[in-house]
């Protein structure tokens, strides 16, 4: 009776054979009890949690970001503690040297402190990224990572010198990123045998005196950053011999002297930035003729000369910065063959005389700054310039002394964003005005409220019409509501009044419409609460009455953007009296529709341009905007 009942059970017992070693293999394999430790160790002394460890768990190899493989003894290794952006607060302590089998450590963009380089002792470790914490202390010859191929600990607050050889030890370092922290003093013998080194990041500290005479020895250099920092004397003609450079950055040091005539052996440099230093004397000739370079960035220095790029050699040139030196014009019409360049700035130079005609050839051209170059006949250059197809910002600032604006110009810019002329010098975006803006250009400022300058490519300017901060007077054109692209309109902070156009609200793109400290009176449209975009809205410090309206976005504006009006009320603000319709003021004088009214809009003094990438959808309107201050001064 019994026996089928055993012989039944018998495969389950003899399954259970199998599987038990496997089951045993399986426990065996678990997380080495030295890792676990370690991890314990590290969880328990930083001040935050570390999400998703569960320390109870033995399986150290299933928290987040650990990662284990085989190794010759019998249980797993941690070889992976990858814990970046996980808000992680507090000490990292020495039980981490238990994870002696550990190739990656990456604790990046955390809130970490305490000095780590005790911990800088990983027989096995081949990848260290530590960047953007709060670590501190100074890196010394106790370093002991033979294994190191990419060492990061950019962006924290590691100090002292850099004089000692890295690569007695650590041969194979391929990626060393020691910038943003506050290094100082002569980096002497650092690379001593540095053979393997390929990308070095020195830029954000506080190093002085000449380059390391080592550093200029290593063949598979890629990326030299070295700028920011306080670098000295005549830029190290050696350089010449790093055959590998891809990137040179020497912005922002202390450099004098010429630029050494060096490019002709970089033949792979791609980019050279020399921003703000002392150089002096002319471009040198294998520079001019380069033809890997890119980017070319000399600006704020003390260079001379003709701007003599030979854009038959320079096949590649899509950028050239010149802003701020001492070079001399005219404007050579050989540039007309760059054919790649797309941003040429400049600004700042003594060039003079015309726009060459065959600039209009310049077809991949999106930003141009000829700005305080003392250029003349703007009717020319405007009319060369609209050739250019793909121009998308023109800044023509402080030149064209004493020159009218032209009559009846029958323009055709297609892509145009951004048009500064003569002494509009505050058409800004995110409150970085044009001066700021064309020395770097193409970047601009944005996001003010993030701690640093944050910077973006101009590329992705939304359709901005920015002028506030001058002094214009006048109502609003009620066409301005035909900008239908536009997404930031900022007029604050001029001198306008009148009444807000309901019209605004056929700017259905609009994100952004900032009216504040200006003059304008009566009730704000009910029609605003259509822009269903609307996320930044301000209209305080004006003489605005009435009940705000209600609905769509205006639920969610504070009442900060619209304080400063005295009679103003609604939700957002303070409450209107019940039973008393608000009766707005009425109306100033609005100035009729001739030409001549209209020029006083934006009237004054200025002659400007504007504006656009909506111009295409509103063709006529920068037209417009351009003709309006032809005949002030009449
Ligand atoms: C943590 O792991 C232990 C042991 O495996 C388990 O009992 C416990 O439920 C786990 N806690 C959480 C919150 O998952
Ligand atoms: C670990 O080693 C075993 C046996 O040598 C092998 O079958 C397995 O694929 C290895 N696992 C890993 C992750 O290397
Ligand atoms: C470290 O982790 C971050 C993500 O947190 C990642 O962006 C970064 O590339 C990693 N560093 C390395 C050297 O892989
Ligand atoms: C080092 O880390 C920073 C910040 O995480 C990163 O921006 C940088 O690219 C890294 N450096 C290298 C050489 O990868
Ligand atoms: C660099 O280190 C060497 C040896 O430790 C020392 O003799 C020398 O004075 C140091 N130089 C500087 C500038 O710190
Ligand atoms: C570094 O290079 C020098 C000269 O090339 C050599 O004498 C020395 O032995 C090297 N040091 C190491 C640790 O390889
Ligand atoms: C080194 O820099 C070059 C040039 O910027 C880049 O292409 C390469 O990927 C970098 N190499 C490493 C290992 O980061
Ligand atoms: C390095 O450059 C200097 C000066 O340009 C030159 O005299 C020297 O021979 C070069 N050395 C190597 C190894 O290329
Ligand atoms: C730059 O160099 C000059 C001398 O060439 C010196 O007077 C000045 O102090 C240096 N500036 C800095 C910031 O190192
Ligand atoms: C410009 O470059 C071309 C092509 O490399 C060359 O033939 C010509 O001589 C160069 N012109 C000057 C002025 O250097
Ligand atoms: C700029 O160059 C002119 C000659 O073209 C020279 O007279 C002047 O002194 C230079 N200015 C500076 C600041 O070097
Ligand atoms: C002009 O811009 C367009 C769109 O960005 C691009 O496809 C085209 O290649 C540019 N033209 C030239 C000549 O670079």
């Amino acid at each position: 009776m019994d026996i089928p009942e055993i012989s039944s059970s018998l495969p389950f017992i003899r399954l259970l054979s199998i599987l038990y070693p496997l089951i045993l293999s399986c426990k065996v394999l678990a997380c080495n009890p030295n890792d676990l430790t370690a991890l314990r160790g590290l969880a328990g002394c930083l001040e935050s949690d570390i999400g998703g460890w569960n320390v109870s768990n033995y399986d150290c190899c299933s928290w987040t970001g650990v990662t284990c493989a085989n190794s010759t003894s019998s249980s797993l290794r941690v070889v992976g503690l990858e814990l970046g952006s996980n808000r992680l607060y507090g000490t990292v302590c020495e039980s981490l040297l238990g994870l002696d089998e550990l190739k990656t450590l990456n604790l990046s963009n955390n809130f970490l402190q305490g000095s780590p380089t005790r911990f800088f002792l990983f027989q096995n470790l081949e990848i260290l990224d530590l960047s953007s914490n709060d670590f501190a202390g100074s890196l010394s010859a106790s370093i002991w990572l033979p294994s190191i191929t990419s060492f990061n600990i950019s962006h924290n607050h590691f100090s002292g010198s850099l004089n000692f050889s890295l690569c007695d030890i650590s041969t194979n370092i391929q990626v060393l990123d020691v910038s943003n922290n506050n290094f100082n003093g002569e980096a002497l013998t650092f690379f001593q045998n540095c053979t393997s080194l390929q990308n070095v990041s020195f830029n954000g500290n506080s190093l002085s005196g000449a380059l390391p005479a080592n550093l200029l020895q290593l063949q598979n250099l890629q990326r030299l950053h070295l700028q920011d920092n306080q670098f000295s004397g005549q830029l190290d003609d050696r350089i010449g011999n790093l055959s590998s450079l891809v990137e040179l950055d020497v912005s922002n040091n202390n450099f004098t002297g010429n630029i050494p005539d060096m490019f002709g052996s970089l033949g792979k440099l791609e980019y050279f930035t020399a921003t703000s230093n002392k150089f002096s004397g002319k471009l040198p000739n294998s520079l001019v003729n380069s033809p890997s370079l890119v980017k070319v960035v000399l600006s704020r220095n003390l260079l001379s000369g003709p701007i003599n790029f030979n854009c038959s050699s320079m096949v590649r040139l899509s950028t050239l910065n010149l802003v701020g030196n001492n070079f001399s014009g005219p404007l050579p019409d050989s540039l007309f063959s760059c054919k790649t360049l797309t941003a040429f700035n400049l600004a700042r130079n003594n060039i003079g005389g015309e726009i060459p005609n065959n600039f209009r050839n310049l077809q991949a051209l999106k930003y141009l700054s000829l700005s305080n170059t003392s250029i003349s006949n703007i009717s020319l250059a405007l009319q060369i310039l609209q050739n250019c197809k793909n121009l998308t910002m023109l800044i023509l600032a402080h030149n064209f002394d004493q020159e009218e604006m032209p009559d009846n110009l029958d323009l055709q810019f297609k892509s145009l964003k951004a048009l500064t002329l003569t002494k509009l010098q505050s058409l800004i975006y995110n409150n970085v005005s044009v001066e700021r803006l064309v020395p770097e250009f193409p970047l601009v400022k944005t996001r003010q409220n993030v701690s640093g300058l944050q910077y973006i490519a101009i590329d992705s300017l939304p359709p901005t019409l920015d002028l506030s901060n001058n002094r214009l007077t006048g109502p609003i054109l009620p066409s301005l509501g035909d900008l239908r692209q536009l997404h930031v309109l900022d007029l604050s902070h001029n001198q306008f009044f009148g009444t807000i156009p309901g019209s605004l609200s056929g700017m259905k793109s609009l994100e952004t419409l900032e009216l504040a400290y200006n003059k304008f009176s009566g009730e704000i449209p009910q029609s605003l609460v259509q822009l269903s975009f609307l996320s930044k809205f301000s209209v305080a410090f004006n003489q605005l009455s009435g009940e705000i309206p209600t609905g769509g976005q205006f639920m969610t504006f504070p009442g900060s953007s619209f304080e400063g009006n005295s009679g103003l009320c609604g939700t957002n603000l303070k409450p209107c009296n019940v039973g008393r319709t608000p009766s707005p003021p009425p109306p100033p004088p609005q100035p009729g529709s001739s030409d001549d009214d209209k020029m006083e809009i934006f009237g004054l003094n200025f002659a400007i341009g504007v504006v656009s990438g909506f111009l295409a959808s509103a063709p006529c309107c920068f037209t417009c905007l351009f003709k309006l201050p032809r005949r002030h001064g009449n």
